[in-house]
C-alpha cells in the first residue's frame, strides 16, 4: 500500500483495496482458529485517540493492533487534557513526541483528522471524522457484502436513513461506486442531500420504492448528536415510514442481506425481528470481519516502505 494515511476512501486505489481484502481474508480465517499468531510485523506502537465516544470501533482497533503484536494505547478524550483547553494541534504535537507508528483518530469535526495528519510524522487512520468519512467501516462493509454475495460489482445497494449526518454513508458511497455498484439513497428529504444526484445516485423518499429488488439494504441510525434542531416528527412515525420491517424487506430480492454499522436503535430504523434474523442480518458478521479488516489495514500501514 502506497498511501501513508487513510483518511478517506479516495486515498486508496482499487488495486490497494484488493490488497487490503486479500490480507483481511487471511486474518479472518486465522482469527477463527484459536492459535497463537506468528507476527511477521516489526514492533510498532499504535495510539487510538478518540475525541468522540465509541464502543465497537475503539474495541475493534484495539483488538486488531494487539492481535498484530503492537503496543496499543487508548486515549479517551473525556479523561484527557483537551478538556483542560489544549488545542487539536497541541494534542497532535504531544502525541507525535511519543513517537507512535500509527495514530487511529476519531473526531466530531469533519476535516479534523486530516488536519492532525499534517502535524505528525506517523501514519494516521481516520476512525470517523464528523459527518465526513469512516473508511474502515466502508471497507469492512464491502468485504462483508462480498462474503455473502460473492460479487463485488453490479449489485443494487440501498443505503437508508439519516444520510446527511452519516460518515458511514459517505465512505460507502465512494467505495461502492468505485466498483460499479448501483447505489440508492433512501430517507426523508431533510436528511438526504440532493447533491448526491450529481454523482448519478438514485434518491428515494419512499422505502417501498427504494428497496425494491435491492441485493443489500444498509440501515443507518438517526445521528442526533450531529443534528441541530428536530428532524423527525416522532420515532413512531419515522419507523412507520423508514424503519425496516418484514413488509418492506419483502420487496427486496429474496436473498437480500441487511446491514447496520451499529449502534442500532430497534424499533426506530430497524425492527428487532430483522436484526436478529441470521438469514438476513449480517450485523454480527460485520463486527467479526471488522477486526480482520482493521488488522489488514494496520499491517499494511506499518509495513509500507519509506
Ligand atoms: C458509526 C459511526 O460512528 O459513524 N458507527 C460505527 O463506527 N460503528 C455509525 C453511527 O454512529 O451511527
Amino acid at each position: 500500500m502506497q498511501t501513508k494515511h487513510l483518511i478517506q476512501i479516495d486515498d486508496v486505489k482499487k488495486s490497494e483495496i484488493e490488497e487490503i481484502f486479500a490480507l483481511a481474508e487471511y486474518y479472518f480465517q486465522k482469527n477463527k482458529k484459536k492459535v497463537e499468531q506468528k507476527h511477521r510485523l516489526k514492533p510498532f506502537t499504535q495510539i487510538n485517540v478518540f475525541f468522540e465516544n465509541s464502543t465497537r470501533t475503539l474495541a475493534s482497533f484495539e483488538l486488531a493492533g494487539k492481535k498484530l503484536g503492537g503496543i496499543v494505547q487508548d486515549i479517551r478524550i473525556a479523561t484527557s487534557s483537551i478538556h483542560k483547553g489544549e488545542t487539536l494541534i497541541d494534542t497532535a504535537l504531544t502525541l507525535n513526541a511519543m513517537r507512535p507508528d500509527l495514530l487511529v483518530v476519531r473526531h466530531s469535526s469533519s476535516g479534523a483528522v486530516n488536519l492532525l495528519s499534517e502535524k505528525v510524522n506517523c501514519s494516521v487512520l481516520n476512525a470517523g471524522d464528523g459527518s465526513h468519512e469512516h473508511p474502515t467501516q466502508a471497507l469492512l462493509d464491502f468485504l462483508t457484502i462480498q462474503h455473502r454475495k460473492k460479487e463485488k460489482e453490479g449489485l443494487i445497494i440501498a443505503i437508508c436513513g439519516d444520510i446527511s449526518h452519516s460518515r458511514v454513508a459517505r465512505s460507502n458511497i465512494n467505495l461502492l461506486c468505485k466498483f460499479n455498484n448501483q447505489v440508492r439513497l433512501i430517507g426523508p428529504s431533510n436528511l438526504l442531500p440532493y447533491s448526491f444526484k450529481d454523482m448519478g445516485l438514485e434518491i428515494y423518499n419512499s422505502m417501498e420504492d427504494g428497496v425494491k429488488d435491492a441485493d443489500v439494504i444498509m440501515m443507518l441510525r438517526l445521528q442526533k448528536e450531529r443534528m441541530k434542531g428536530g428532524f423527525i416528527p416522532s420515532r413512531r412515525e419515522y419507523f412507520n415510514r423508514f424503519g425496516l420491517d418484514n413488509q418492506k424487506l419483502s420487496l427486496a430480492k429474496d436473498d437480500a442481506i441487511v446491514m447496520h454499522p451499529g449502534p442500532m436503535n430497534r424499533g426506530v430504523e430497524i425492527d428487532g425481528i430483522i436484526a436478529d434474523d441470521l438469514n438476513r442480518s449480517v450485523i454480527q458478521e460485520q463486527v467479526e470481519i471488522g477486526v480482520a479488516l482493521r488488522m489488514a489495514v494496520l499491517h499494511l500501514l506499518v509495513d509500507r516502505k519509506n
